[in-house]
Parts: C-alpha cells; structure tokens; sequence
C-alpha cells in the first residue's frame, strides 16, 4: 500500500496570480520568447528599442517529479501582439510521451493550438467556465486572443516534464493572427 507522502491541501483559484498560495513564480518576456514569435525582425526592433514586455507569468505548486502526483500552475497572458501575432506560451511537448493535462479557463479569452508530432494540429477555446483535456502527444500552446489578460489553471502529471525544443526547431503548422480585429488560425509559412 503506498504511504501518504505529502498531506492534502487546497489553493485558492482567481486574483492577480490565479493560484494561492502557490511556490514558483515564472516570467516570461518578450526577450524569452525572440525564437518563437514568427516575425523575428519585429522582435529585435523592440528589443533594441528596449522594450521588453512580460507576455505571461506561470505561478505554479508543483510536485516532486513522481508518476503518482499531479500539480498545479496558473498562467497569466498579458494581451498584446507582436506585429499581428497575439501573445502566447512558448509551447511544448510533454518529455513524458504519455502525460496528458486539463486546462481550466478563469478569465479572458483564448485559443489552445494542439500539434502532435505527425503535424497534425487542433485547436480550442479556452475561456471561463471551460475546461480542455490535451491528450497524450500533443505539443499545446495557448494565445491570448482578447482584450484583457488570459488566466487559465492547468493540472498535469508532475513528471510530464517540458520540451521546448522540438516547438523551436519545427514551429507550430498553425499561427493565431488578428485578422480585421479578429483572431484567425492561418498556417504558418515559416514552419
Ligand atoms: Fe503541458
């Protein structure tokens, strides 16, 4: 029989950070994100121009990295673009082929871009009072595609582990542009 480890806790879902309490905190800046924008001259301009805006913070309460545990992370994306690019997460794979994960919508907008790694994409929205399910295999980022900040709850299996890489080498087939003041999913030509 397994013996507890940890003891049983609760956080409190919504405020600034999403979660609370939680344990770490992540920002992400325009400056994290240069390789995965698709306009990268757009980028190096602000950047030498010394913008440098946060796109989003995670605050996450994570487990230790054992298959019987879940853990739990708020991400806040800012609303912005980068040229016609709305802000978004970097994106990745689960190091852990067979992690899958639940996003929960608590404020604002969004679209969740899912890719597994035969190219095939889907894509959800994401906003309150809605839960998605990423399966197994799908690479998943998620674009702020509203006015205000995109805040969602994700639980996801402490060992899932990131892979950022294979977004970086191959880039997402999709792209979420505004198009006429309106979110579009176009294929990206850079991919
Ligand atoms: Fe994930």
């Amino acid at each position: 029989m397994l013996k507890p480890l940890i003891e049983p806790f609760s956080v409190v879902i919504g405020g600034p950070t999403g979660i609370k309490p939680y344990k770490v905190k992540l920002v992400r800046r325009l400056s994290d994100l240069q390789d995965f924008f698709y306009n990268k001259k757009i980028v190096e301009e602000k950047l030498s121009k010394g913008e440098n805006p946060t796109v989003y913070e995670v605050y996450e309460v994570p487990q230790k990295p054992v298959s019987r545990h879940l853990s739990l992370a708020a991400t806040i994306i800012f609303p912005g673009k980068v040229g016609d690019e709305y802000y978004f997460t970097k994106g990745h794979f689960h190091e852990k082929e067979d992690a899958s994960e639940v996003y929960i919508g608590l404020e604002g907008e969004g679209i969740i871009l899912m890719q597994s790694r035969s190219g095939e994409v889907r894509h959800l929205k994401i906003e309150p009072n809605v839960a998605v399910y990423i399966p197994p295999g799908f690479a998943h980022r998620t674009i702020n595609v509203g006015s205000s900040k995109l805040v969602f709850l994700a639980i996801y299996p402490s060992d899932a582990g990131h892979d950022y890489g294979s977004i970086v080498e191959t880039g997402f087939a999709k792209l979420v542009l505004e198009r006429e003041g309106r979110p579009v999913v176009v294929d990206n030509p850079t991919a």
